[in-house]
């Protein structure tokens, strides 16, 4: 059964009627809105200064609300899959009493965003949140919403309008209040982002190119494996720390900057394991610089085998995948007409992305769902058209 991901004008019509039902008075005054996104490659190469290839989705977190004349924030989320409770009350942070985090854990990325605000101090608001962004589907719901949040905060106290300085900041909410030490593509590409673009960004220069992604021809498919991930858990800052010991023995201040030839060479001094990450990292980053120019030249089919290695490599030598996302994988890549298959974003649940050709989508959507013997939430973008439906 297919029903379509609800429009901007819908969430924030949705937004509305929460706003009213719980402030009264007039309607909200301000209406802001920024998107999830998806990687196409480049996984787990953001924290270590090497390229990713991620591109925004029409899946967007919308906040609506107004400024008060108090000294307190009153945040609601129309979220139903987060903790309770979804309405939250809390003072404006000053230089003695600055905002901690604590419960409910949603409200640490708002918390958070006002805390690293560049232009304080924030004023007193209402709002309340509303997404179509799958709420811990590795498709960067979080993200989404920090942004949304500055973006919002930006209407009411405008700051200097430095877009890159905009996803630090947002970086900074996740790192300090989330407990998430989460690298910078993801604020990143859901600032910059364009449509009908996927963007390289080089993120030791912070420096983004847009790459046109708008083949009528060509379609990105997102499954979603339903495992839901923890990025909080241990696995991603151990792996950020064993990424951090490999450049350190290598003697360079990331791996960006480290051969597969210096990886070799001190071998014998690292475990198996911390080698393994960094092989892992130091391929990546170049698969990523030669995807994007197989993208450029519309090379799909060396793209497509570029990200199966991409996943292969992440499965096996990073291990970050799980079984569910690797069957999505093997399903897809079994259907003709399809270039090539991965997890996208942190892993150990969320989605994988395909990219195939246009006219394959049915046959691949209905080869997942029979392949894996159960219900699987498929979305679908097709980047032209900006075309998207949810199959369930
Ligand atoms: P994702 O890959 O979706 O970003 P994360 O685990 O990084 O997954 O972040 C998910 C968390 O972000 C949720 O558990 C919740 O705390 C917060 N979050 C995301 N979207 C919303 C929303 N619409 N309302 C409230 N909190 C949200
Ligand atoms: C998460 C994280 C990103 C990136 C990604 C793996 O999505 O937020 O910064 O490290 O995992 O590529």
């Amino acid at each position: 059964m297919a029903s379509p991901v609800p429009s901007v004008s819908e969430l924030v019509a949705e937004a509305c009627r929460v706003f009213e039902q719980s402030f009264g008075g007039d309607g909200p005054e301000v209406a802001v809105c920024a998107p999830g996104r998806v990687n196409l490659i480049g996984e787990h190469t953001d924290y270590n200064q090497g390229f990713v290839l991620p591109m925004a989705l029409p899946l967007v977190t919308v906040i609506v609300g107004s400024a008060t004349s108090g000294q307190s924030i009153s945040i609601i989320t129309a979220a139903k899959d987060v903790e309770e409770p979804r309405r939250v009350d809390f003072d404006l942070p000053n230089d003695k009493a600055p905002l901690s985090p604590g419960k409910p854990s949603w409200a640490n990325y708002v918390k958070g965003v006002v805390q690293h605000y560049r232009a304080p101090p924030v004023p007193g608001f209402r709002a309340v949140i509303a997404s179509s962004v799958p709420v811990g589907g590795g498709l960067s719901s979080s993200a989404s919403l920090e942004v949304a949040m500055y973006t919002f905060i930006q209407q009411l106290k405008p700051d200097d309008g430095d877009t890159v300085a905009k996803a630090v900041a947002c970086q900074k909410a996740e790192h300090t209040h989330a407990g998430v030490p989460c690298g910078i593509m993801d604020q990143f590409v859901s600032v910059l982002g364009r449509e009908a673009h996927a963007l390289l960004i080089d993120c030791r220069s912070l420096e983004a190119t847009p790459v046109p992604l708008s083949d009528p021809e060509l379609v990105i498919l997102i499954s979603n494996s339903n495992v839901k991930h923890s990025l909080t858990g241990s696995e991603y800052p151990s792996r950020r720390k064993q990424c951090e010991e490999a450049a350190a023995i290598l003697g360079k201040a990331s791996l960006r900057d480290a051969t597969l030839k210096d990886l070799e060479d001190a071998k014998s001094q690292m475990d198996g394991e911390t080698y393994r990450r960094a092989c892992h990292v130091i391929e990546e980053i170049a698969r990523t610089a030669q995807a994007a120019e197989a993208l450029k030249k519309g090379a799909y089919t060396e793209f497509g085998r570029l990200m199966v290695e991409s996943h292969t490599s992440l499965r096996d030598l990073y291990e970050v995948s799980c079984k569910e996302l690797d069957e999505l994988v093997s399903a897809a890549m079994e259907v003709e007409g399809v270039f090539g298959s991965r997890m996208t974003g942190g892993g150990f649940g969320g989605c994988t992305v395909t990219l195939l050709q246009a006219g394959a989508v049915d046959r691949t959507m209905n080869h997942i769902q029979v392949r894996r013997n159960i219900q699987v939430y498929t979305h679908t973008y097709i980047p032209t058209h900006t075309h998207a439906r949810f199959i369930e």
